[in-house]
């Protein structure tokens, strides 16, 4: 059965994704949601219309929760968890660093996630007990177990001026000192997807929200590598603090976390 779902979110996030750029290119219209660094596009609408479309007429019982509207309770155990758009600011300037994101949750536990980066040509996918895909190519996360071999990104909460805000230019800080650099890529999935194939050791944030993490989670996990709130505890996405390692690292940023309270 859940082959069946993870074919139907490749062909969806491809058809998604390839919709996205083509708004990229043609123009779209942009609006702020409360804050003014926070954007939603006539991109975000229209790629999440198709995806939640697509899902009520191929599964009409699933529970359906999105970034850019209201939940859709259904009555299965199934939940799709939708960020049309993830990268929205770097979308709305024109900036290629963005992706589709979908992932299908059992009974709470998310069992698939399918990351669609069209300008990059890569999608990554794992499904639970499957291992994690980068295209066609099995990935695993990083061997690296020094802060100074490791590549780490931190994401900065759109709260600027919040307690959490300053925490985290405290922390770019002491990780950029100690490593070989810290990237910042506008996308809380693909800095998930990135950390899944070894591209970054580590990665962390406060702010995120169900539909930046679902799908990265999954994919991490099935690559080798952790995802746990900021103090090593079972993720709990309504506490809005993440990291994700390769495994090796997380107690090392664990208690550099822990070193900056
Ligand atoms: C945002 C991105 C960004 C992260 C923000 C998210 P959006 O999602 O994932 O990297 O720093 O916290 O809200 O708004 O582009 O879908
Ligand atoms: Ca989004």
């Amino acid at each position: 059965m859940t082959m069946h779902f993870l074919q139907i979110a490749k062909k969806l996030a491809h058809d998604a994704g390839k919709m996205a750029l083509h708004y990229q290119e043609k123009g779209f219209r942009t609006e702020t949601k409360g804050a003014f660094n926070n954007l939603v596009t006539e991109a975000d609408h229209a790629v999440e219309k198709l995806i939640v479309e697509t899902i009520r007429k191929n599964f009409p019982d699933h529970s359906i929760l999105t970034e850019e509207s209201d939940p859709i309770q259904g009555t299965s155990e199934y939940k799709w968890i939708i960020d049309p758009i993830d990268g929205t600011t770097n979308f709305a300037h024109g900036h290629p660093m963005f992706c589709v994101s979908i992932a299908l949750i059992e009974n709470g536990k998310p069992i698939l996630g399918v990351v669609e980066m069209p300008t990059l040509n890569e999608t990554f996918w794992a499904r639970s007990g499957d291992g994690a895909y980068r295209n066609r190519h099995r990935i695993s996360v990083s061997q690296k177990s020094d802060f100074k071999e490791c590549l780490l990104a931190i994401g900065v909460p759109y709260d600027r001026g919040s307690e959490r805000a300053e925490k985290s230019y405290k922390m770019l800080r002491g990780l950029y000192e100690q490593s070989r650099g810290v990237r910042r890529t506008g996308s809380a999935v693909m800095d998930l997807c990135f950390v899944a194939c070894g591209r970054y050791d580590g990665y962390l944030e406060y702010g995120l929200k169900p539909w930046d993490i679902a799908a990265g989670k999954v994919i991490v996990e099935e690559a080798g590598g952790m995802v746990t709130n900021m103090d090593g505890s079972i993720l709990n996405p309504k506490e809005e603090n993440l990291l994700a390692s390769n495994g090796l690292m997380h107690q090392p940023l664990m208690d550099f976390i822990r070193a900056q309270s």
